[in-house]
């Protein structure tokens, strides 16, 4: 373990502490070569929405949680002078979970013991207020204050019930029978001297140990409900979600702030081409160095840079990797295609395929669909 910078001083400045170290299994083939937050989403790299919301909402100091692949953060930010920021790295030899990520983070701040310490999912975007959840922070002298988000399906994430003053009375993860459909929606306000109780080095998991752990010791932790735009781009159908919802101006990222073509029904990335004839919407991204062919279709997808679309091929709901190809009059949708992945004429895939890097499939006119 180590960590690039510390200092024992009060920081004049609010800090956030970003995890970026999971291994984004969810979303492969695309994460084998690069990280979840590092994936190009409406034409940044992921980690650029939060950076920028981060910075708007005052944060001025930042701590990159890093462990899969960590060093192509530092290579894509820097020192994040671009984002106003301050950036430094805390580095993890093996992954420590979200809790002991925290905890080693915390060895690069620079708060004081009481004061607030924003701590950003990597993969999560939201429209949320973080300046609203620091003020009930402050109003409450709360240990730790979630953001809470009401979905349908709250069984996928840590069910969190409240009392009525937002208090929170239980944190429950990924539990089959959720009492309350608010889930913990990955944007927290710690107390720092409540990382610095995280043991040291030792693998440990926020949802299942800290949390819980500080609710029975009597800990004030409470929730901010907001149902301001909220998505966990976690799958490749999530993914697909968030690129396009970017571009269709669904949410608003100072990250693209002054971006022509968003909002749009299409985002055409300097050097990209689409051919005469070709239908290009539904928030698709289309990368530098991606061709769309003459009378090709291609609807809320996701073509990263050198992807290659033939003439008359249709392109649904997917993304296509780096420099993949799709073959005149080929059919894709809802698939994952990895880098370098080649689909030959007369294919269709659908429904949530995944083809891995550099994989070939001839011009057989299979069918391939997780219906069959
Ligand atoms: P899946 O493997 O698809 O579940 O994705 P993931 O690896 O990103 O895991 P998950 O979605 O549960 O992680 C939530 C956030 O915590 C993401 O931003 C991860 O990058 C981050 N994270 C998860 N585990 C670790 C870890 O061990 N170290 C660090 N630094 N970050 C982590």
């Amino acid at each position: 373990m180590s960590v690039s910078s510390a200092s024992d001083a009060m920081a004049d400045r609010l800090e956030a502490i970003l995890l970026v170290g999971g291994q984004g299994t969810r979303l492969r083939p695309l994460t084998i070569s690069t990280p979840k937050p590092l994936l190009p989403t409406a034409g940044v790299p992921f980690l650029a929405h939060q950076l920028a919301k981060a910075a708007a909402a005052g944060v001025g100091r930042v701590v990159l949680a890093t462990a899969y692949q960590a060093p192509m953060f530092a290579d894509h930010f820097g020192d994040g002078s671009v984002f106003g920021l301050e950036i430094c790295y805390a580095h993890e030899d093996s992954p420590l979970g979200t809790g002991g990520a925290i905890r080693n983070a915390a060895g690069a701040l620079r708060s004081g013991p009481d004061q607030p310490v924003i701590i950003l999912n990597g993969d999560v975007l939201s429209g949320h207020d973080l300046s609203a959840q620091l003020d009930i922070h402050a109003k409450h002298d709360a240990a730790v204050t979630l953001h809470l988000v009401e979905v349908d399906d709250p069984a996928r994430f840590g069910c969190v019930p409240t009392d009525v003053d937002g208090r929170v009375t239980a944190f429950l993860e990924k539990t089959p029978v959720p009492v309350t459909n608010r889930i913990n929606a990955g944007c927290y306000v710690f107390r720092r001297n409540v990382i610095e109780a995280i043991p040291a080095g030792v693998v440990t998991s926020v949802e299942r140990e800290t949390f819980p752990a500080l609710i029975r010791s009597g800990a004030v932790v409470m929730g901010y409900a907001e149902s301001a735009y909220w998505l966990d781009v976690g799958t490749p159908e999530a993914f697909v979600q968030g690129s396009c919802d970017l571009v269709l101006g669904c949410l608003a990222s100072p990250a693209l702030a002054g971006s022509p073509g968003v909002p749009g029904q299409a985002l055409l990335l300097p050097g990209a081409v689409v051919e005469a004839g070709a239908r290009v919407g539904g928030g698709t991204v289309v990368s530098a160095g991606a061709v769309v062919g003459a009378g090709a279709v291609v609807e809320a997808s996701v073509l990263f840079e050198g992807a290659r679309v033939g003439p008359g091929a249709s392109v649904h709901r997917s993304v296509l990797g780096r420099d993949s190809s799709i073959a005149a009059g080929a059919v894709v949708d809802g698939a994952v295609i990895g880098d370098c992945a080649v689909v030959g004429e007369g294919n269709e895939l659908r429904n949530g395929i995944r083809l891995w890097p550099g994989v070939e499939l001839g011009p057989t006119a299979v069918r391939f669909s997780t219906d069959a």
